[in-house]
């Protein structure tokens, strides 16, 4: 936990908070997200230079809705912006006019601005802002004044006359309101004065330096995944301790088309000290037979912890276990969860009772900043832009049982998509595109004069900005059109391409 020049969002339930963080940070200063209870104690002890309050879904008239600390308000000598929700309750407890909203006003708006300075500075007459808010301020609280004001909305933005605070109706922070990261700017620079400290190098400085600390002369192991956060966590910490840190790479035979390969090879560049197992009869065998999707986890799950134990065990005396944590799961694994749709088995993500100390020097990143730092790192630009895979690999993406013979199917069909998605240029703008094949179904076809009767491989292929939701990817029909010839002529016992146009929700990404 860093405290100095950074900003505080306080979340109260937004779905926008994480997005307010990392615009703070895009613009080069860190930013921390703690939930609306924390206490002003807490937040001025980490000596931060700004507050945010988030917006939040509640009415500020409803029972039970969010409050926070009230010596936010009347203690706070640092800058305080509230965005929606957190201006009504900002507008509230200072004495403000808000009215309770009769309908809920959703969508964009033009905004007038009347004082074109301080932290409207910049913003054009008339931009487009996002609206989305229950409650209204009808009237400033005493000492505010209105900055701005939409066609429906008298007070779209406020300030005090006397103390930094300021607030907005509408979101800044989302691609709706273009003018957004300017209003933004403004505030972290102009009014809380900060500068542009935060930057992938500096992380890169600093966190060099505290791994060094919490490690000490001890060793440490890690487990490499192939994915982006193992590689960097690692370059990170082998930066820190040199070749006292061993990297463990465990191929369970479920990776795709010459994977394990490339993936070892690009290790071995990076001049990582690396074990790699080839286990991958030990998967398959258990496996065999094997049908249910969270049954294939668990036992992929298990084994892999297994096989990581064995390595581990045979590089001595390692006290420190390094972790790709990112500050989306720190924050998430608050209580409260949502229902398990899938366990999201990680390979990589080890069970916390194992007998190390963790090292997480991701803890505190945001994906997107993962691969800003693995770039300085120097890491290669595919490892660093490698599109997701899930831990239990190629397993959870055949239907049915996970035989070799089927692995070799869905590999040479998985090949394929990608060489025609990739070389079609289409690679940036899709997050996820492979192969599933229906291994436990087959239909009938004609290829010359024979009657087949073979598999369907379906092509999933989907745009999403975090992998939460989702929709299918609108790819051009010529490239369908290759990608279906070249695996039905290519792949043996293929006989049919079926495209997957289910988008997320009610679908998940994966088949399984
Ligand atoms: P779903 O299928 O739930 O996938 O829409 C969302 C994202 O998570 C990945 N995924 C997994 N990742 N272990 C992982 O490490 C898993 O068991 C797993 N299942 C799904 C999926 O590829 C997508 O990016």
């Amino acid at each position: 936990m860093r405290s100095g020049d950074e900003v505080i969002v306080l979340d109260f339930g937004s779905q926008y908070g994480q997005l307010i963080a990392r615009r703070v940070r895009e613009a080069g200063v860190y930013c921390e997200i703690l939930p609306s209870s924390a206490s002003w104690d807490e937040v001025s002890a980490r000596k931060a230079r700004g507050i945010i309050l988030s917006g939040g879904p509640a009415s500020v008239y409803k029972q039970g809705a969010p409050n926070c600390d009230p010596r936010f308000f009347r203690q706070a000598d640092i800058p305080v912006l509230g965005i929606c929700y957190g201006m009504q309750l900002m507008a509230k407890e200072m004495g403000g006019d808000v009215r309770p909203g009769v309908a809920r006003e959703y969508g964009k708006a033009a905004l007038h601005v009347a004082e074109k300075d301080g932290l409207l500075a910049g913003v054009d007459e008339g931009t487009q802002v996002w609206m989305s808010h229950g409650d209204l301020v009808e009237e400033p609280p005493p000492g505010f004044r209105a900055l701005a004001l939409t066609d429906n909305t008298p007070v779209a933005a406020m300030a005090a006359a006397d103390r930094p605070f300021y607030a907005l109706q509408f979101h800044p922070e989302v691609e709706h309101t273009p003018q957004g990261r300017q209003i933004l700017d403004n505030f972290i620079f102009r009014v809380c004065g900060l500068e542009p400290t935060w930057t992938p190098a500096s992380f890169i400085e600093e966190t060099v330096a505290a791994t060094a600390a919490q490690v000490g002369e001890e060793k440490a192991i890690c487990a490499l995944s192939g994915g982006v956060d193992s590689a960097v966590a690692a370059a990170l910490v082998s930066r820190a301790i040199g070749d006292r840190l061993t990297c463990i790479f465990v191929d369970h035979g479920l990776m795709r088309h010459r994977e394990a390969e490339e993936v070892t090879a690009a290790f071995r560049r990076q001049g990582f000290t690396l074990r790699a197992v080839d286990a991958s009869d030990r998967f398959l065998s258990l496996l065999a037979g094997v049908v249910e999707p969270e049954q294939k986890r668990r036992i992929i799950g298990r084994e892999f912890i297994r096989v990581f134990e064995e390595e581990a065990a045979k590089v001595g005396e390692a006290r420190f276990l390094v972790q790709g944590t990112l500050y989306p799961d720190v924050i998430e694994s608050g209580p409260g969860q949502a229902a398990v749709i899938k366990s999201h088995h990680n390979v990589g993500g080890l069970p916390e009772d194992l007998a190390f100390t963790l090292v997480e020097p991701l803890r505190e990143l945001f994906k997107d900043e993962v691969r800003r730092v693995g770039l300085e790192l120097g890491l290669p630009p595919e490892l660093v832009w490698r599109q997701p895979f899930p831990g239990p690999g190629l397993a959870i993406r055949i239907i049915g049982e996970v035989t070799p013979e089927a692995v070799d199917r869905l590999r040479q069909a998985d090949r394929i998509v990608r060489e025609e998605i990739g070389g079609a240029g289409l690679n940036q703008e899709i997050w996820q595109y492979f192969a599933v094949l229906l291994g436990n179904t087959r239909s009938v076809g004609v290829m010359g004069d024979e009657r087949t009767y073979g598999h369907t491989v379906v092509l999933r292929a989907v745009t999403s900005s975090d992998g939460m939701t989702a929709d299918w990817a609108r790819i051009p029909h010529p490239v369908l059109e290759s990608i279906s010839n070249r695996v039905i002529n290519e792949v043996s016992g293929v006989n049919r391409v079926a495209y997957d146009i289910t988008s997320k929700p009610p679908g998940t990404i994966e088949w399984e």
